[in-house]
């Protein structure tokens, strides 16, 4: 048995559906469903990073979000360590949260601008009782600025003082200090510059590594992809057209659509990967 199959799948996920509804254009039209999923299933295995590539507007951010709680899915199951978290109340769902947590494209829009980096980082340890006080607090903000490379005496500072690249390390801290299980990167590097693109990813990978923490990495991006991928699903129009390991999607693709995304990577990035 190789390595890739031993593992044991963390997030199942079957068949997932997620439609919106489109408000009516004129007086005589009916509402219409937008299907953004359209029956997507994949599984995320303990201590991988499954990629979910596609175009923009394929519905890989409704993926996410779906499973996130933040839409509600139409049809079709996920499993996260055997229970459907798609069938649970938000009551239920509360515990996981702590588990399943989201990186997204732009950090400041989750920073509080008005937040020092100490009570950003510190706020999510209180709210899942991970600290019982601010000396406690500390010495994990401590441990974990330090595990994303930054100098802990930047937690006196707020958000406006530091790059794009240092706000999405604060960004990944925030989320790596509550020990999740599974994280799903939503478009994680593609508001930075190529060069501080490689290096957040380069964190990205060592801290998966490190901790051997599931990945869900949704990116439009496959030159991205292809830094931090162990393997690759391929999104087209709300369905998964092709998946597999990275080397596969890259060295032999079956699809049509995989072989223009891949003709579509800039020389540049092809060589750097
Ligand atoms: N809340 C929503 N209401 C209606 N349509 C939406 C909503 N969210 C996304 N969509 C539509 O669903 C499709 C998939 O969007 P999205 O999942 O954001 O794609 P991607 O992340 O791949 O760019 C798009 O056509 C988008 O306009
Ligand atoms: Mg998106």
């Amino acid at each position: 048995m190789t390595q890739a199959t031993s593992k044991r799948a963390l997030l199942d996920v079957r068949d997932l559906k997620t439609y919106f509804t489109i408000g009516k254009t004129g007086l005589f039209q009916a509402k219409s469903q937008l299907k953004a999923v359209d029956g997507v299933s994949f599984e995320v295995r303990e201590g991988e990073v499954l990629s979910l590539v596609g175009e923009s507007g394929c519905g890989k951010s409704t993926v996410g979000r779906t499973l996130t709680q933040l839409e509600r899915a139409t049809g079709g199951r996920a499993d996260f360590d055997g229970q459907d978290i798609l069938a649970m109340s938000p009551r239920a769902f509360r515990p996981l949260r702590r588990q399943i947590q989201m990186i997204f494209q732009d950090p400041f829009a989750s920073l509080n601008p008005r937040r020092s980096i100490e009570q950003t980082l510190a706020e999510p340890l209180f709210i899942h009782k991970l600290a019982r006080n601010w000396a406690e607090a500390r010495s994990k903000i401590v441990e974990t600025l330090e595990q994303v490379g930054m100098d802990p005496k930047v937690m006196q500072r707020y958000p406006h003082e530091f790059s794009g690249g240092q706000r999405q390390r604060i960004g990944i801290a925030r989320v790596m200090i509550l020990k999740p299980r599974l994280v799903i990167a939503d478009e994680a590097v593609s508001a930075l510059d190529v060069s501080i693109q490689a290096q957040v990813l380069n964190l990205l990978k060592k801290l998966q590594q490190d901790n051997g923490l599931s990945m869900l990495f949704i990116s439009h991006d496959l030159g991205v992809v292809r830094h931090i991928s162990d393997r690759v699903a391929v999104m087209y129009k709300g369905r998964i057209v092709e998946m597999g390991d990275k080397s596969q999607i890259f060295e032999n693709p079956q699809h049509d659509y995989t072989r223009r995304l891949l003709a579509s990577i800039p020389r540049i990035a092809q060589k750097a990967a």
